[in-house]
Parts: C-alpha cells; structure tokens; sequence
C-alpha cells in the first residue's frame, strides 16, 4: 500500500514494532554518544609534562628551557595558573622542533594495512582503532578507514554512523564512481592530531548492489578503485589501517586489493581457526585473480594475532593446559614467525572502553593493576605491529637493527 506521495505505508505488526524499536534505540545511542564530543576530547585528552618528554625523546628540563626561550610555545595554564598539560597536537609540534618524528622517507613505501579476516568479533575493528591511535601518539601521520557498513570504528571515534554520516561522506561514492575523482573529499580530522579517519555507515552496505549491475568488465575496474585511491591518499600518510567488513563480500574484496600488508586477528578456537582458514582460501584465490588480470598483490608482512587469548594459569608454578593454550602452541610451531609473539589478551577493560564509546588509550582517571596489565599487553601487541611496518621502510632498517627490533 502506498500513499499518495508514494512514500510506502506499512500497517504490519512487525513493521510498527521494529520501527518503535529502532526509534527508541537510534534517541538512547545519540543521547550516549553526547558526551564524547569531538572537540571536547581533544582539549580532555593531555600528558603531563614528564609523559610528554618521554613522547618526544627529551628531558622534562630541555622542554621548560625551550618554552622559556621562546623556541617553543608557553605551555597551556588553567585557572590556577597550573599546567594543564600537552595536547598531542603541542606533542608533535615539539617533535617536529627537536627532529624527532618517527615519519617514513619519501622513498619508504606508505605501509596500507589490512586487519582482517571472515570472522566477525575476533576483534579486527578493536586492533585498528587501537593501531591507529598507537601511531598517532608515537607520531606517525596516520589514517583509518572504516570498511564496514556496520560502522563500529566510526562509533568508537565519536560519531553516530547513522546520524553524523551520509553515505555520501564514506567511501561509497567514489567506489562506485559516482563523480568522484579521489578520496579527500572522505577524509576527516579526529580528536588525535595527525590521524584522519574516513568513515562509514550503513549505506555503505549498497556497494554490493552497485558492483553486481556491473558488467566484468566494469566491476574488474571497480575491485581495484579503492586501491588507486587509496595509494593517492597514502602520499601524505605514514600508516594506513583498513577495518574491513566480516563477511566474503565485494567490500573486502576492495581491501585486499587496496593493502600492501595483512594483520589477521585469529581467537585461539576450533572454530576461528577453520574460518581463518577459509578466508586464507579465499585470500589466495584473489591474489591468483589479480595477477592473472595483470595487477599482482604484494604484501610485506601477513600475519596471524591471536587475541581474546585467556590468562595462563598456573598450578604450583607449572602452566596448566587449556583448549586454548594447546591450540596455541600447535599453530605457533606450525606457522613459527608467521605468528605475533605477543598475543592480545582477554580484558574486560575492552568491553569497559566499547561502551563509553573510546578506547584504552582514552581512559582518564585511576588505572587500576588491571587497566594497566591491559595497557601493557595491548602496546606490546601494537609495538610488534609498528616494527614489522618500519621493517619494509628502507629508512629504518638501521635504527630497527640498533634496537634490537630489526
Ligand atoms: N582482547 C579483548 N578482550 C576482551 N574483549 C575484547 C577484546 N578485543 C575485543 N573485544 C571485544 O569483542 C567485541 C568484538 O570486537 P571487535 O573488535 O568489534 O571485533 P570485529 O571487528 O572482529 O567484529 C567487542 O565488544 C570488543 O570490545
Ligand atoms: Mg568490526
């Protein structure tokens, strides 16, 4: 039925409930996300002047003596006539001061990361996020790109996907070459100075539509559209992170093409095993696909992460067997370096972040042994990532070697 200005009118039950539903939900989610203004969080989010130090690679003293002489701005005072701390923005305007920014040489390839794989919930979306704020606060000029309709990486920067975001303002448009000629017009600042974000939202999902009216071929141009654009943008970025869809779609087809290197989040179960298995299948075939269509892929890294790894426990000093430790050790002596050393443990502190809508990095306040024993795993995580990206920049192989990293 529909009425005269030919909008559909729906009378089902289901239609009147689901409607409700996602009304009441859609007023709940933007009142939530109020508090977690953009603007707002960039003037919260300040290091202390020894945090600050230690970011940029100088003494708390050095900083003081250059902010005294002038050669670096005075520092920002609140009512009190106190510090109030460092923006990264002041952070990485000293690093640029002192020569200390961690940037890759213009002959050093941009690293185009893939955190992938099928599964859904195996925490490719918490990896990226986290990566690219990592980055960000050691320095890299670094970029996210939200690949899923789903828009969970979106969410996690402040923005209600579905009620900041058109569909015009992610990365649809220019897949389906509707007009656009590269991928600025996506980009957008976040509360992280330095790391850009292009977003996504729901109608994102309509790629898939829009790739099957294509002849072959069309859609063989189309498959390889997020990767041009992608290597324009990247000319003005160290690292940059794609968060991909959970499904075999045409979405995640275009990030395969699009990375030049493959982090996969695997948990350590049967079953995300045997899914990770099936994405590698797939993976292959589409590396086949594209040197046969005269584009082959390279990749300087692929490996595997575990993560939601359960703590080990321990019985009288000896490590006590789990179902996930077994199969960790199976996969680690299968695969050898193709693994991460460091493992991404199961915290609650996940969880915690994902519902106030930030994440680790953004925690203000007390940090408990747990936030801390969370923190630390996570960077270690992070730290491995950061090294075997600078490992495919010829301009750091040397410093990696000298610190013990290469
Ligand atoms: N190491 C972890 N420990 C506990 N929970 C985690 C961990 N990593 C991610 N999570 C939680 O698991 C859920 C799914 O993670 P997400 O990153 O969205 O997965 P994906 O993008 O692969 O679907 C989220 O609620 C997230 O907070
Ligand atoms: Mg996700």
């Amino acid at each position: 039925m529909e009425n005269r200005d030919n909008t559909p009118n729906y009378e089902s039950d289901a239609w009147h409930t689901i409607s409700e539903l996602e009304e009441l939900l859609s007023g709940l989610v933007a009142a939530l996300q109020e508090d977690s203004d953009v603007d707002k969080r960039i003037d919260n989010f300040r290091f202390k002047i020894g945090q600050a130090a230690e970011m940029v690679g100088r003494e708390p003293q050095t900083i003081r003596d250059c902010e005294r002489e002038g050669k670096l701005p005075k520092a920002d005072l609140d009512d009190h006539g106190r510090r109030r701390g460092y923006t990264l923005a002041q952070v990485n305007q000293m690093r640029r001061y002192f020569k200390t920014t961690p940037w890759r040489k213009d002959g050093d390839p941009p690293a185009i990361v893939a955190v992938q794989n099928l599964k859904g919930g195996v925490a490719k979306t918490t990896l990226a996020c986290h990566a690219a704020q990592f980055f960000a606060l050691k320095g890299y000029r670094t970029l996210l790109v939200d690949c899923d309709a789903q828009g969970s990486s979106t969410s996690l920067f402040g923005y209600n996907p579905d009620f900041d975001i058109s569909g015009q303002e992610t990365v649809y448009p220019y897949l389906i070459g509707d007009g656009k000629d590269s991928l600025h017009y996506a980009v957008r600042k976040t509360h992280f100075d330095q790391l850009h974000l292009i977003p996504a939202n729901l109608e994102l999902q309509s790629v898939e539509n829009a790739f099957m009216g294509l002849d072959s071929r069309e859609r063989l141009e189309a498959f390889y559209r997020l990767r041009h654009g992608l290597t324009e943008l990247s000319s003005s970025y160290d690292i940059v992170l794609l968060d991909p869809p959970p499904s075999a779609n045409l979405m995640m087809v275009s990030v395969v093409m699009a990375a030049n290197a493959v982090a996969i989040p695997v948990e350590p179960e049967n079953i995300c095993l045997s899914s990770t298995s099936s994405f590698l299948v797939i993976l292959r075939d589409m590396i086949e696909a594209s040197e046969r269509w005269g584009q082959p892929l390279s990749y300087s890294f692929a490996k595997f992460i575990f993560t939601k790894v359960r703590p080990t426990i321990r019985r009288g000093g000896e490590e006590v067997d789990t179902s996930q430790s077994v199969l960790r050790k199976a996969v680690a002596e299968a695969l050898g370096h193709r693994v991460f050393e460091h493992a991404l443990l199961s915290s609650a502190e996940f969880d915690t972040a994902t519902s106030e809508f930030r994440t680790i990095f953004e925690h203000v306040g007390h940090k408990s042994k747990t936030y801390q024993r969370c923190f630390n795993n996570l960077t270690a995580v992070l730290g491995e990532l950061e090294s075997h990206i600078r490992a495919s920049w010829p301009s750091h192989e040397t410093r990696l070697r000298e610190q013990g990293r290469g």
